[in-house]
């Protein structure tokens, strides 16, 4: 519990704060936004209308993590498939929203000290769009604070054959096959999309579905999972708060032992395993196989 809350955070969100460990605070928060679509059923209003209210969430979301001294937040604004499977006035109105978000966002952007960089092939989005989100990048660049990642017809099974492609790239350019062998983990991640970026600690996926829909896949291995049932155009900066909240209470152990079991112990010997024929397993096989009748 603590007394400090940062500038700009209302009640409710204060509120939650005070309980926070602020020492323990997650680096990277990544966040799938869904069930833009289910919030406009419910009121009998087109789908485009949940993606609309959608925008002051990004917008609450994005300024309450700047607020309390998160280094990266990334959002899965759409994905490759969103992109090639939804009609095209969805898509197109999708894509206006984007165009429009960035121009009247940027203001507050930079007022946040906020760095705007996108993840997924820009390369395949509308050219005028792609210049706007060029423009934006360009002008929040300068920025020391948060780093604000738009996930854009993104899919991550598409980054990991492009970090192939980009990989062998490199070995052609630079010392052949040869060059391969030096390959692990760190040289991975530095040909994927989000070399900018630490791994996420935590992932947030709103509207109850607990899946990963193909974002993040490799960079994901280790982050603890939040899903709440708000639905994206409800969630505010407070259910965020909510989220930190619950990873604090989570122990991360990235594989390996806490605590008093992360020293050896020695195995009792009715629990050591032996490989002869008087093990149970051994004889659950032999099962009706050779018992005298
Ligand atoms: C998923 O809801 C949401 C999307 C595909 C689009 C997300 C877009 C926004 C939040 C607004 C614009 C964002 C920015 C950064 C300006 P869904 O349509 O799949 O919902 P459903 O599962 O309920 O149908």
């Amino acid at each position: 519990m603590q007394d400090k809350v940062p500038s700009g955070l209302d009640r409710k969100e204060a509120e939650v704060y005070r309980h926070l460990d602020p020492k323990r605070l997650p680096k990277h928060i990544a966040i799938i936004m869904d069930g833009n679509g289910r919030w406009a059923k419910r009121r009998h209003m087109p789908r485009v209308a949940g993606h609309r209210a959608g925008v002051s969430s990004v917008r609450s979301t994005v300024e309450t993590a700047a607020r309390i001294g998160i280094h990266a937040l990334t959002l899965y604004a759409f994905s490759e498939e969103n992109w090639k499977k939804r009609p095209k006035t969805e898509v197109d109105f999708l894509m206006r929203l984007l165009a429009r978000y960035l121009k009247a966002e940027l203001p507050t952007l930079n007022k946040n000290n906020i760095r705007l960089e996108y993840i997924g092939r820009q390369y395949e989005l509308p050219e005028d769009v792609q210049k706007r989100m060029e423009w934006a990048r360009q002008s929040t660049s300068h920025n020391t604070g948060m780093v604000l990642t738009l996930a854009l017809n993104y899919s991550a099974r598409t980054e990991i054959v492009d970090a192939f492609r980009s990989i062998v790239q490199a070995a052609a350019e630079n010392g052949g096959v040869a060059h391969l062998h030096q390959i692990d983990e760190t040289a991975v991640s530095r040909h994927l999309y989000t070399r900018h970026l630490p791994d996420p600690d935590l992932v947030v996926r709103t509207s109850g579905e607990m899946r990963l829909s193909n974002f993040l896949l490799w960079q994901l291995a280790y982050a603890e999972i939040y899903v709440t049932s708000t639905l994206w155009p409800d969630f505010r900066g407070v259910h965020l708060l909510e989220g930190i909240a619950e990873y604090q209470k989570r122990e991360r152990r990235y594989g390996g032992l806490n605590g008093e079991h992360a020293h050896s112990a020695p195995i009792p010997a009715e629990f050591d395993i032996t490989d002869d024929e008087d093990a149970p397993e051994a004889e659950a096989s032999n099962v009706g196989k050779s018992e005298p009748s």
